[in-house]
């Protein structure tokens, strides 16, 4: 699968594992418990080690649609961001403005420290059960925003981040409905 060349001030596609990714910062998709699960949780809990959970259970707890940061302890990027997406309830619950608010809030914080690459998975597309399709334009119509309102002029590196050919496909394809609509520069 070709990924898309990483860049500064850029938006790319990654096949990976993210707890693997050598990025400033990763996003964790939590639960308002922020006590680690399944998913990507866990594999983040499991790379981070027991200090994460220590210092998850000291914040008490994330709101659907907020995020917190939290320190690296064993994995290779510098932050981890952890949100809180909305599980998906047929459409009629604010999922997708929810959903659009991980992002923005994630985006908040890697501004306010900072960082210059972050990298997320697709946030409810799990166990939420968020329709694959829709999450995929939500987040890249966030990271898009976020890039365009100063993120590509500070030079911030914005990574989604596939765990299956499936999810890599969709963003894929959403991202190609996304450019088709930009107005030629
Ligand atoms: N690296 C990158 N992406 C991953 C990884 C990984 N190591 N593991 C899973 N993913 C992908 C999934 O394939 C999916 O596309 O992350 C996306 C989000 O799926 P989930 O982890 O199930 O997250 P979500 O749908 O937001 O559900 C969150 O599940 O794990 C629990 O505690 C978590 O209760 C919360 C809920």
């Amino acid at each position: 699968m070709p990924d898309n060349p990483r860049s500064p001030g850029g938006l790319s596609l990654l096949m990976a594992d993210i707890t693997r990714l050598d990025v400033q910062a990763i996003v964790n998709a939590a639960n308002n418990t922020m006590l680690g699960g399944g998913g990507v949780d866990g594999a983040i809990h499991r790379a981070a080690g027991p200090e994460l959970l220590e210092e998850c259970r000291r914040i008490g707890g994330c709101p659907t649609g907020e995020a917190h940061i939290t320190k690296r302890y064993r994995l290779p990027a510098r932050w981890i961001i952890h949100t809180v997406g909305p599980i998906w309830n047929g459409g009629g619950f604010r999922e997708d403005k929810l959903l659009a608010c991980c992002y923005k809030s994630c985006f908040k914080l890697a501004d306010s420290h900072d960082i210059k690459s972050i990298a997320f998975p697709a946030i409810s597309s799990g166990a939420y059960g968020f329709p694959m399709d829709r999450s995929c334009r939500i987040a890249l119509s966030e990271m898009k925003a976020f890039l365009e309102e100063g993120g590509e002029e500070r030079g911030v590196e914005v990574i989604a981040v596939c765990y299956s050919p499936a999810v890599y496909q969709c963003y894929q394809e959403s991202l190609s409905k996304l450019l088709a609509k930009q107005p030629e520069k």
